[in-house]
């Protein structure tokens, strides 16, 4: 990686797996420790440059496209760069992997049966009854990554020891000193 190029740190995982919630605790610790950093979050994004795409492939594959496009002006500005997006095909990891600076994979891991038992939004139980169309993980794939840098587990480890995870792996990886 250039040095000048901040990583950008892409979460994918399954909807309420906890993306945006790490991301979110991770970016404070960024900040508090003096980094210029942004937070691109799918759910934010598609309210804003992404307004209009929806779920099918097609649309799911210009979103991420365009959040890479971000991502990647950002982080050769030296910026480190955490994106939440779902990221579901494989497809697009390859694209991040070949056409993102400082691309680096943070899978969030967690079973479908457990994200839809906490089914935070209710979106889970809204696909069930078929009012979602192409809702990833029940109607639509999750293409579990197989060449994540970094594989952290919502299911069996806390928020607090996730975040220390992907900061000891920025310090030993990244920013090593
Ligand atoms: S993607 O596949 O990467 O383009 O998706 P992303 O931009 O991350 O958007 C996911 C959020 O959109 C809401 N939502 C859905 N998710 C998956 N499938 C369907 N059909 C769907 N419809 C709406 C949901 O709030 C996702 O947010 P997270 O934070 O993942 O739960
Ligand atoms: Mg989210």
């Amino acid at each position: 990686m250039d040095s000048s190029c901040g990583p950008v740190l892409w979460f994918t995982g399954l909807s309420g797996s906890g993306k945006t919630t790490t991301a979110q605790h991770v970016y404070e610790r960024l900040i508090a420790a003096g980094r210029k950093v942004e937070l691109l979050d799918g759910d934010m994004i598609r309210s804003m440059i992404c307004k209009g795409l929806g779920f099918s492939r097609e649309d799911r594959l210009e979103n991420i496209r365009r959040i890479a496009y971000v991502a990647d002006l950002l982080a050769r500005h030296g910026i480190t760069v955490l994106v939440s997006a779902i990221t579901p095909y494989r497809e697009m990891r390859e694209y991040l992997r070949a056409h993102v600076a400082g691309y680096v994979e943070i899978y969030v891991k967690c079973s479908l049966e457990i994200c839809e038992q906490r089914d935070v939004k209710g979106l889970y139980a809204k696909a069930r009854r078929q009012e979602i169309a192409m809702f990833t993980g029940i109607s639509d794939s999750y293409e579990e990554p197989e060449q994540a840098d970094l594989i952290i587990d919502t299911q069996q480890h806390s928020l607090a020891s996730n975040v220390i995870q992907i900061i000891e792996w920025l310090d030993g990886h990244v920013w090593e000193t």
